[in-house]
């Protein structure tokens, strides 16, 4: 059976990544595709999740537009990794995906409660959609079976203490950690494993899909980016290891621990504080096969357009 999922995301070159995972595997049954502020503002967050929707050939797939800025604190983007438009890299067309006229909490919020079955939420921006949902209808948000998130870690990589998507927007990673849903979290100690190399950028550039060639111009922009800003070499790409956790878990090796959110440190807001001593309610993705991350990426890009 396919597994349901909203997909809610900032993208963002890796969150692209992450909906071609989604949309090409046969596993996984895209329901809905939320937009949250993040890498970028909303208005350029939603146009790339419209451009990547027609992309992938998502042309029944509702695509929502969300929270504008944080719960709290003013927003952040991160220009240096994605560039201005939050995609830089391949051209980007005026959609012709139409946005929803509805606030992605309500679509959410409707999808959960009109499914059958429990819904997966793949969270791969800040949290703020999700801890909104949280707020406005908890009876909706019981409905979510796990909560997949792309966050956090035991090291920083936009303050020393703090990981970009719980940083931009901590008081809502707070709400979401404390809702009770169930989370497996991919923190910077999986994603950073999860490296682009030279030959899977060489394969992804072979395969003659619409997709493929999108990831291929994607890829490009963010290895650039990732060596002029972190000075890496290959970048990782984080955010499709919160699809590959749902779609092959016995890739990951896992640990169990509690989850906090720091939002009152001077030096240390939207730090994840991770305790493992006692086991907890958070899985957390702690190592990945590599080979076969970038295998499933490659096969869903082979399905798409
Ligand atoms: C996360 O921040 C964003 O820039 C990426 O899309 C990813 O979700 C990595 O810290
Ligand atoms: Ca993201």
């Amino acid at each position: 059976m396919k597994t349901p999922v909203i997909m809610d995301m900032d993208p963002g070159h890796d969150d692209v990544i992450a909906l071609f995972l989604a949309a090409g595997h046969p596993d996984m049954d895209i329901r809905a595709v939320t937009t949250v502020s993040g890498n970028a503002d909303i208005g350029k967050t939603t146009r790339n999740a419209l451009v990547a929707a027609d992309t992938a050939g998502l042309d029944k797939v509702p695509v929502a537009e969300g929270a504008g800025r944080p719960l709290v604190r003013m927003p952040e983007h991160a220009p240096s990794i994605h560039g201005e438009s939050g995609l830089d890299g391949p051209a980007l067309p005026v959609p012709a995906h139409m946005v929803e006229e509805r606030h992605a909490v309500d679509v959410m919020e409707e999808v959960l409660l009109h499914s059958e079955e429990d819904i997966t939420v793949i969270a791969t921006g800040p949290l703020t959609n999700v801890a909104l949902l949280c707020r406005k209808n908890p009876k909706a948000a019981r409905r979510i079976r796990r909560l997949s998130i792309m966050g956090g870690g035991t090291f920083g990589n936009w303050t020393p203490a703090a990981e970009f998507n719980i940083y931009a927007d901590a008081e809502a990673a707070e709400i979401v950690f404390a809702s009770g849903i169930p989370i497996t979290m991919c923190g910077l100690d999986v994603t950073h494993q999860a490296l682009a190399s030279e030959s899977v950028v060489e394969r992804i550039k072979e395969i003659p899909t619409m997709a493929a060639q999108f990831t291929y111009e994607l890829l490009d922009h963010f290895q650039r980016a990732y060596e002029e800003r972190f000075h890496l070499a290959l970048p990782p790409v984080h955010d499709p290891c919160a699809v590959a956790v749902c779609l092959a878990p016995s890739l990951f090796t896992f640990e169990s621990a509690d989850v906090k959110v720091e939002t009152a440190g001077k030096h240390t807001y939207g730090e994840t504080v991770i305790d493992t001593t006692a086991g907890g309610p958070v899985q957390i993705a702690v190592d990945i096969d590599n080979d076969k991350f970038w295998g499933l990426i490659v096969q869903s890009l082979k399905n798409l357009p």
